[in-house]
């Protein structure tokens, strides 16, 4: 990890620990951090597995980019930096979220290899990389916000899988195919991953 920036500070513990929060929530923090082309999916099945984890009793938060791009990263693009500094920041919201025992599923696009190892790092044992796999002719058809539509216009410069690049995972944790799978297969894939590893019961 970088060295902060700041001088004179000091690391506070908290009084209320994580053992204290996992007997409360009855799980572990973890995030699940779907990548994949914009239209793969992430989002929708980011939301979908938050509903059925709720609905079993586990506490968890979605972080989407679109969303955190209104906030906490409205200062940030889309260039390689502002993307890689927009993972940085995630990453490390979702470590905060996960050390309160919440399961963060998180969506950001995340194209390069090297900044979701990043995120990674700073949590190893309990991040959960699920690459939502769909070609870029599938995405370009569904186009749910009408983007590919305006790259082909010309309208948008450095769009990912068009004309910026999409790092596909090496070796994630769980890859679903949401061309071929329902919703609800792709998030019982996530879910038995979860169960297996002994994440939620
Ligand atoms: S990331 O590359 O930095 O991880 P992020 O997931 O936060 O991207 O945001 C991607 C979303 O921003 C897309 O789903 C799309 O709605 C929108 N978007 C706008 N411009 C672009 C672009 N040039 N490339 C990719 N997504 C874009």
């Amino acid at each position: 990890m970088d060295n902060p920036k700041s001088e004179n500070i000091t690391w506070h513990n908290q009084l209320v620990t994580l053992e204290d929060k996992i007997k409360l929530h009855g799980h572990k923090g973890a995030t699940i951090w779907f990548t994949g082309l914009s239209g793969s999916g992430k989002s929708t099945l980011a939301n979908a597995l938050s509903v059925k984890l709720h609905n079993l009793g586990i506490s968890t938060a979605v972080l989407d980019g679109d969303n955190i791009r209104y906030g906490l990263n409205k200062n940030l693009g889309f260039s390689p930096e502002d993307r890689k500094e927009n993972v940085r920041r995630i990453g490390e919201v979702a470590r905060l979220f996960s050390s309160n025992a919440i399961i963060n599923l998180t969506a950001f696009i995340s194209p390069y290899i090297e900044d979701r190892a990043t995120a990674r790092e700073l949590q190893p044992e309990s991040f959960i990389e699920v690459y939502c796999y769909a070609d870029v002719s599938v995405c370009e058809k569904r186009d749910p916000k009408g983007l590919y539509k305006k790259v082909r216009a010309g309208e948008i410069e450095s769009f990912t899988g068009i004309n910026a690049p999409y790092e596909a995972p090496v070796n994630p944790e769980v890859i679903v195919d949401t061309g071929r799978q329902s919703i609800d297969e792709c998030i019982n894939k996530i879910v038995e991953f979860l169960k297996t590893r002994e994440f939620i019961n």
